[in-house]
């Protein structure tokens, strides 16, 4: 049971703990080449700081790849940033491991079937008084883990996520937990919530804090509806480029949720903000690119297909016009559209290849020539980088905080 093991464990690591403690602070009287060395390793060890980590959903896409890269890192940021980033449990909905001094992160085995009490045991080790430095990296789409947040900063410990849940809910819910990270000072980052790993929340931060206003935004920010159009201009039936992004794994395993752009709709939402417009989740409006009703009526196959002629005459038109056909999601201070639109074949979103985003900031600073800010917008590697960046910039903040 994780709970017996966890008193268990704590109990004998604060007696090594305070034994090595003691040891350190001994005075020198006189600096002998012995006590120098000794003195080096003690300087080198305070600016270690251990950190740790707690992932949930090790075993997914992103999960898994995060397990990986922070394999290949934990080295590395030990010798080059002080950081000692030790994995202390990982779970899904069916497993848990966890060790007091650190799992394998590339295979953080032996994972133990879960037990009712084992999530709450891990949140009350997390978050007792004068714990270890803790952060919690969320790679799953769980509305369960995001329910943690605001216990988690509350307590001190650091959220990084990728896991756009906690971000797209209510306004209140929202504020409430920019209030509990920012009063408590815990660090908690989700970059990678939109557009993988490329750096738009931060800077969208930035500009607000530099006093510059953002107008608006403008994006393609979906890979799946991305590919879906791409193809039907290339001379794919409409119903044949769904059935092509599903088996290529583009979309979630059922299409309707790319179709009906709602992950697309929570990424427009976190977007909007960051940006600074206070939207709630119905002012977004999302014009869908299947019919629900029919959807209901006849099936999802019978629905797409429906619609292949009414596509091939809307790409002739544009093809005719030297335009094309995109998914945009836009936000100005008036809310939020999503819908698939006509642009000039020549414009930068028009020209962007499957896969990528491309996000167009106006600000009152760049409104005639406004900001561009593109990338790879999914993908479990670059995602994972993008989280690993996050991780170290939330666990420097820890260990400055900590001394
Ligand atoms: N894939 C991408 O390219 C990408 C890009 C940007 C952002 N993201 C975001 O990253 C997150 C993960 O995506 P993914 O593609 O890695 O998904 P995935 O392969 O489905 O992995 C999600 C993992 O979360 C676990 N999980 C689900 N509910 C849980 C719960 N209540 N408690 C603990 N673990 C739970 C699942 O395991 P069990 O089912 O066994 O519990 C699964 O292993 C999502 O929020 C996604 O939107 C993904």
């Amino acid at each position: 049971m994780l709970y017996l093991y966890i008193e268990m464990n704590v109990m004998t690591s604060a007696v090594t703990a305070s034994a090595a403690l003691s040891a350190a602070a001994l005075p020198f009287a006189r600096a002998t080449p012995a006590r120098l060395q000794a003195a080096a390793a003690i300087s080198r060890s305070t600016r270690t700081r251990r950190i740790d980590l707690v992932i949930a959903g090790p075993r997914g896409q992103v999960g898994s790849a995060l397990c990986r890269q922070l394999a290949r890192q934990q080295a590395a940021l030990l010798a080059g940033a002080g950081l000692d980033l030790r994995l202390l449990a990982a779970f899904d909905r069916h497993g848990l491991a966890f060790s007091l001094e650190g799992l394998d992160p590339p295979a953080p085995t032996p994972f133990a079937p879960r037990q009712p009490r084992d999530v709450d045991a891990l949140l009350d080790h997390l978050c007792r008084p004068r714990a270890e430095p803790a952060l919690l990296v969320d790679c799953t789409a769980s509305d369960d883990v995001a329910d943690w947040y605001p216990r988690l900063l509350s307590a001190g410990v650091a959220v990084v996520g990728a896991n756009k849940r906690a971000n797209s809910r209510d306004l209140a819910s929202w504020r409430q937990l920019q209030d509990c990270a920012s009063v408590c000072g815990t660090p908690y980052r989700y970059e990678t919530t939109v557009g993988a790993a490329i750096p738009l929340l931060g800077p969208l931060r930035d500009l607000r804090l530099r006093g510059e206003r953002v107008l608006g935004l403008q994006g393609v920010l979906s890979g799946s509806l991305s590919h879906v159009l791409h193809r039907v201009h290339a001379g794919c039936a409409f119903s044949a480029a769904v059935a092509e992004a599903q088996a290529l794994g583009f979309t979630e395993p059922d299409p309707l949720e790319d179709l009906r752009a709602i992950d697309l709709a929570r990424k427009l939402l976190v977007l909007a903000r960051e940006c600074g417009f206070a939207l709630e989740p119905a002012d977004i409006h999302v014009e869908a690119l299947v019919d629900a009703a029919k959807v209901q009526a006849s099936g999802l196959d019978a629905a797409l297909r429906a619609q292949d002629r009414r596509w091939r005459e809307r790409v002739a038109e544009a093809d005719r016009a030297g335009e094309r056909w995109v998914v945009l999601a836009e936000v100005d201070a008036g809310g939020g559209r999503i819908a698939a639109q006509r642009v000039p074949a020549t414009s930068s979103f028009a020209a962007l290849p499957p896969g990528q985003n491309l996000v167009r900031i106006r600000t009152d600073l760049q409104d005639a020539a406004p900001l561009l800010l593109g990338g790879p917008g999914a993908g479990p590697e670059i995602t994972a980088a993008g989280l690993l960046s996050d991780i170290v910039g939330a666990a420097r903040e820890l260990a400055w905080r900590h001394g």
